[in-house]
């Protein structure tokens, strides 16, 4: 497989992120005395994710996942392997390269309110990203507002509100708007519908996946659920205990699942 480059998949679009043997070890100790503890959440992990589609990465709790989108992000240091954004390994480019990047991917995460300040307003929170990425100049901020509410299926008024005044399925709302402000090509999805009720849960995949096809974004949509998973994905990756252990269409791995693990998670939806 080509490095850093972009190349054609079988049939498919081309590669937009390529992650090739990924590592993160935590090493652990109790205290002075104990012995330490080697935690591998990621495993030299290799996968790429092609543009448009929807790459699903599921797994139970503290495989590895989230570890992933943040490597992704750089938000968090690899140990080894290479992350290749549009031929870029984002790994080793300088800060001021990555900022630059980083108006291309953006992340939605489970309970959007923690990283949305109380005090600030629904539109100064939507009114950042649009600043500091200079996606609009200034005179044309509020009509921008206005335009990513209705994209996400709020109401212009909601940007005098503040996030304690929003449902929970209006919140995740506000914290797509704000993923999707600076126009990404790329947006990691982790666990962004696990925290709400199941009937909302079915609005933001929606949601999720009319924005996708109207704004031409690729997701990796991070799950520990199938259910939703298979409502969402073109192709799935297994993760179990920091590795990948299989990875496929969608259709293709829930007919025919291979991993032990996958056969497992295939049972809870029957
Ligand atoms: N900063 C850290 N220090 C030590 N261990 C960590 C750290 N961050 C994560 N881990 C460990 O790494 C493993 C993977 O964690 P991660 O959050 O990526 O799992 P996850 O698959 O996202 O789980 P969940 O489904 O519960 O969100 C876990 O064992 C976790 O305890
Ligand atoms: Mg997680």
């Amino acid at each position: 497989m080509s490095k850093g480059t972009i190349r054609k998949g079988d049939g498919m679009n081309q590669i937009l992120l390529e992650v090739e043997n990924l590592s993160k070890h935590y090493t652990l100790r109790k205290d002075l005395l104990s012995p330490k503890t080697v935690i591998k959440a990621v495993d030299h992990i290799s996968f790429s994710v092609y543009e448009g589609e929807t790459l699903g990465l599921i797994g139970e709790s503290g495989c590895g996942k989230t570890t992933i989108g943040e490597l992704i992000l750089r938000l968090n240091k690899r140990d080894t392997g290479k992350i290749c954004f549009l031929g870029q390994d984002i790994a080793a480019i300088k800060e001021i390269e990555m900022r630059k990047l980083r108006k291309d991917m953006q992340i939605v995460f489970q309970q959007s309110q923690e990283t949305l300040d109380p005090k600030a307003a629904i539109g100064e929170l939507l009114a950042a990203p649009l600043r500091l990425h200079r996606i609009v100049p200034e005179d044309e901020i509020e009509g921008e507002v206005v335009r990513l509410l209705n994209l996400v299926g709020l109401q212009p008024q909601d940007q005098h509100k503040h996030t304690y005044q929003l449902s929970g399925g209006q919140k995740q709302r506000v914290g797509i708007a704000r993923a999707i402000a600076s126009r990404p090509k790329f947006v990691i999805c982790d666990e962004p519908v696990s925290a709400l009720d199941v009937s909302v849960q079915g609005q933001i995949l929606n949601l999720l996946k009319s924005l996708k096809q109207e704004l031409g974004l690729t997701y990796l949509f991070i799950s520990h659920d199938l259910k939703v998973i298979q409502h969402i994905c073109d192709r799935i990756a297994v993760m179990y205990k920091g590795k990948i252990v299989e990875i496929g269409s969608a259709a293709e791995l829930i007919q025919n699942p291979k991993h032990e693990y996958t056969k497992k998670l295939m049972q809870d939806l029957l």
